[in-house]
């Protein structure tokens, strides 16, 4: 029997909804499989906690959260701690702590999904860097004044850059799209600009191009056809993924990879979202960005069979669109639409 131990962390809002069901998932793809077994260690860290604590984890939580297999979030911060308190305290020091400087973020038009462009024709990854740049913390706030710092290191955005040619040219992909503004920001893009030009002469087999981040946002909605792997500082990452998720139907449906390649420090998957309090405790989140964060988990813990079942399952149900959640037209619950997908899993 394989056993995995996984670091739970559903935090605030809708994200205790979607691991729950993401809970019940795991169980029965372990069930079907029968030779797999996950273990749970579930953390209470959230804005409920911070209330009742002053953080949003004990000061020695990274170093808790070390020794497991992998880490599923489901979204933190809600109204009462401020939000750059609650992201900075948990989120952020996560990411940079187990240096997930991958963040992952596959923007496919799953079978069943419908988009709100003319457009179905959409399949490609963002591949966010995760550990630096405009989200480094650094400045200051004095009187009428307000100044936010970004560090782009050498070995931080060059990382990054080869990680995307790395996986294009690993995953038969043939394009490399690097998101700029070195028009406006004339120190970090246009250092970011280089490094990707160095990088990219590695890679003659890829086409590689750039592109300024407001056009590729309208790009995104033009002809997202025409991309295959775009490669994002941290910040332009995360705008443009909640814009991709929307392209997919709702921001409920990506997922998020925070992946520490060498595998020295576990990583960490959550959905893209956050914890959604307009409509927390109604039951309708909707969890597929959850599920598909539990199939990357899967997938990077080496069971791609199981992984490649979880999907199959949530694109039965997508298609079928039966007990689907509103925000994809249906009527359903997110207990139902997970009820729907643990029965495609146990057929
Ligand atoms: P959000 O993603 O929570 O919500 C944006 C909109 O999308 C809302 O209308 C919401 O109802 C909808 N939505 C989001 N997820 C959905 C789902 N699964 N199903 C159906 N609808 C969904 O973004 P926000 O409102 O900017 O942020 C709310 C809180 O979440 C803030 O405190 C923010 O800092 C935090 N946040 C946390 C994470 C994280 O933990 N990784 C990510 C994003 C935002
Ligand atoms: C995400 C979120 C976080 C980010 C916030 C909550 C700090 O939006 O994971 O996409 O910007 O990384
Ligand atoms: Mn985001």
């Amino acid at each position: 029997m394989k056993s995995f131990l996984l670091n739970l962390i559903p935090g605030d809002g809708i994200g205790v909804d979607v691991i729950n069901e993401g809970v019940r998932v795991l169980n029965a793809i372990a069930e079907k499989h029968g030779g797999l077994k996950f273990e749970y260690n579930t953390l209470p860290w959230s804005c409920a906690w911070y209330l009742e604590h002053g953080r949003m984890m004990p000061e020695d939580g990274v170093t808790i959260l070390r020794d497991c297999d992998s880490i599923l979030l489901g979204a933190v911060g809600f109204p009462g701690v401020p939000d750059h308190v609650s992201l900075r305290d948990l989120l952020l020091p996560i990411r940079t702590g187990f240096d997930q400087y991958v963040n992952m973020r596959p923007i496919k038009l799953l079978p069943g999904l419908v988009s709100p462009l003319k457009n179905d024709d959409i399949d490609f990854v963002v591949i966010r860097e995760n550990s630096e740049g405009e989200y480094c913390g650094k400045g200051k706030t004095a009187g009428d004044m307000a100044l936010q710092e970004s560090i782009f290191t050498r070995k931080g955005t060059e990382r990054i850059i080869r990680y995307a040619c790395e996986y294009a040219k690993n995953n038969g992909k043939t394009k490399v799209l690097s998101a700029t503004k070195s028009n406006a920001l004339n120190h970090s893009m246009v250092f970011w600009d280089s490094i990707f030009d160095a990088v990219r002469a590695e890679y003659p087999e890829l086409e590689s191009s750039q592109m300024h981040i407001d056009a590729l946002a309208g790009f995104f909605i033009m002809h997202p056809e025409r991309l295959e792997v775009v490669v994002a500082s941290n910040l332009f990452g995360d705008i443009l993924t909640d814009l991709g998720s929307a392209m997919l139907g709702s921001i409920g449906i990506s997922p998020s990879g925070n992946i520490n390649p060498e595998g020295k420090y576990p990583s960490m998957f959550e959905p893209i979202h956050g914890s959604a309090p307009d409509i927390a405790g109604k039951g309708i989140a909707n969890p597929v960005g959850t599920f598909w964060a539990i199939a990357m988990m899967l997938e990077q813990l080496n069971e791609k069979s199981s992984a490649d079942l979880l999907m199959e399952s949530v694109c039965s149900v997508l298609k079928a669109s039966i007990d689907t959640t509103p925000d994809i037209g249906g009527k359903g619950t997110t207990a139902g639409m997970s009820d729907a997908v643990i029965k495609e899993i146990l057929k």
